[in-house]
């Protein structure tokens, strides 16, 4: 063996305690403990164990004499030792103690790998050739042992070697949501990836571990780049009998107030088919958290659903055993049943008692009843209006729009069961003076203009009742929120001045 050289000078002092390599592991492991972040310390532990285990094998020399094969055994074991501490400490401190993180951050799973990989090879290749084998001499006298060797790292270096293209072309990063293939099975967000496969964490809340030679085949879908923005599509079929156009506007309208939902690029209706049980419509739109795709999706499909039973669309199904037996008798029950639900909620509303019970039935018998499921805006702020509410089943919550991007809404009141909002439009025609929301699903009476305007016609001797009402109502509503709000500013209070306003948009003179 040659002198002068550092790792000669290493191999020389063999396991000696106090020897260089001894020295220098001992030095290498204090720099670590100092320089490494606390919570990497622990790595630490697996060198302290081994460099104890290297300190026993020189003690053991001492025991064994020089001339027993034990000992060039034990002598061997200890520089093998030996060397994976120094190369394995230095390692640490050079990738994990920030000195290399200042030009690479954080060093890539699969370049930390192989390089670790490669100096445990050396410290074999070294330890061989003090033990006095040949390390060339093996693979060549053996042919055999070359082919197996080949053959069994064949798939080992194809990952390997794929790893390294994935992270030299960046089909996708730690932190991607990619999806393999075509397969739903397949999609997941990047955790790792490592010299033999890529790590991904799929929605059911588990790691799939996929070999890289098997992602290098597949096409990858990358939902994360080049924008975290993708598309989700749902599809939904309506009767043929409504025009696409009230479909593509009742489905628009249901999903535009969607947060989750992006406003650029807006959503979009295609007519996709005439299928069997009705004309098929493929809704498209754009997202920006893959990870709730499912969620979103099933969020859009409610919408449509709600916006449907609202719009009287039904969803087509296939009816394969119908029974006719009763049902005319059964209807008009369900009829009488609603009458009587929505008359009961007529009577929730204050200003409604200054009408006879006759007007109430008549009024009872011209209105409807309209679902929204919880997230919904019933009404917005400063648009205009021509129904009062009133809440049978539910909760909703009255919101003032701000205007402060910062805390765009204020909470004004939740409103639950027998509680009744939009009268101001209603009576008077100005823009609603707030937002109101469903905060669970809701099912509303609803009082169009029109029904009322049939009602007040009969009996104009009552808007002076009525807008007395009103104006103590809104009193209160004023009495119990921030007054500097504009659109409780504005209330009415006087029931003068209500009356003319009443009178006014009613036309009644
Ligand atoms: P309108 O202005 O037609 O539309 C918004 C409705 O919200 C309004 O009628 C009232 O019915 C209701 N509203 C406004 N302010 C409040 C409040 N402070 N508390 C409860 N309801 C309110």
């Amino acid at each position: 063996m040659e002198h002068g050289g550092f790792l000669e000078v290493i191999l020389e002092s063999k396991a000696t305690v106090g020897g260089v390599g001894t020295v220098l592991a001992l030095a290498l492991m204090v720099a670590a403990w100092f320089l490494l972040p606390h919570s990497d310390r622990g790595k630490l532990r697996l060198i302290v164990t081994l460099f104890i285990g290297h300190v026993l094998a020189v003690v053991a020399l001492g025991l064994i004499p020089p001339t027993a094969t034990a000992h060039a055994v034990v002598s061997v074991l200890g520089l093998f030792i030996l060397l994976i501490v120094i190369t394995r400490t230095g390692f640490v401190v050079f990738a994990d103690s920030g000195l290399l993180r200042r030009w690479v951050n954080p060093l890539p799973k699969i370049i930390r790998d192989i390089f670790q990989s490669l100096i445990y090879i050396a410290v074999l290749l070294i330890t061989l050739r003090a033990a006095g084998v040949d390390p060339s001499s093996l693979l060549t006298t053996s042919a055999l042992l070359t082919a197996v060797i080949g053959l069994s790292l064949q798939e080992t270096l194809g990952n390997m070697f794929a790893g390294l293209a994935i992270q030299a072309q960046e089909p996708f990063r730690v932190g991607d949501w990619i999806q393999l293939d075509d397969s739903e099975r397949l999609v997941g967000r990047v955790l790792e990836i490592n010299w033999r496969s890529t790590k991904l964490f799929t929605n059911d809340e588990t790691e799939l571990i996929v070999p890289n030679g098997v992602i290098s085949k597949s096409s990858i879908r990358n939902f994360t780049r080049p924008t975290e923005s993708s598309r989700l599509s749902v599809r939904v079929q309506a009767p043929y009998d409504v025009p696409p156009a009230r479909v593509r506007e009742a489905i628009l309208g249901a999903i535009r107030d969607l947060p989750e939902v992006s406003r650029e690029p807006a959503p979009t209706v295609v007519t996709e088919d005439f299928a069997d049980h009705g004309v098929a419509y493929w809704v498209r739109f754009f997202m920006n958290d893959f990870q709730q795709r499912h969620r979103i999706e099933s969020l859009v499909r409610e919408r449509i659903w709600y916006a449907f039973a609202r719009e009287e669309i039904s969803i087509p199904y296939p009816i394969r055993v119908s029974y006719a037996h009763d049902a005319a008798a059964t209807r008009a029950e369900q009829e009488a049943k609603a009458l009587a639900t929505r008359r009961r909620a007529l009577e929730h509303v204050g200003f409604l008692r200054a009408l006879s019970p006759e007007a109430l039935d008549e009024l009872a018998s011209m209105i409807s009843c309209r679902l929204y499921g919880a997230g919904e805006t019933v009404i917005k702020q400063g648009t205009a209006g021509e129904e009062l509410y009133v809440i049978e089943r539910g909760e909703v919550e009255v919101l003032h729009e701000t205007g402060d991007p910062k805390k765009p809404l204020q909470e004004l009141a939740r409103l639950g069961p027998g509680g009744y909002f939009g009268e101001m439009t209603l009576l008077t025609g100005e823009p609603r003076s707030a937002t109101v929301r469903a905060s669970t699903e809701v099912e509303l009476v609803v009082v169009e203009k029109s029904a009322f305007q049939r009602i007040i016609a009969n009996a104009p001797g009552e808007l002076e009742q009525i807008s007395t009402s009103v104006a103590e109502r809104q009193a209160e509503l004023k009495a119990n929120v921030d007054r500097t709000i504009p659109g409780i500013a504005n209330m009415a209070t006087d029931s003068h001045v209500l009356l003319k306003r009443i009178r006014r948009f009613f036309s009644v003179g």
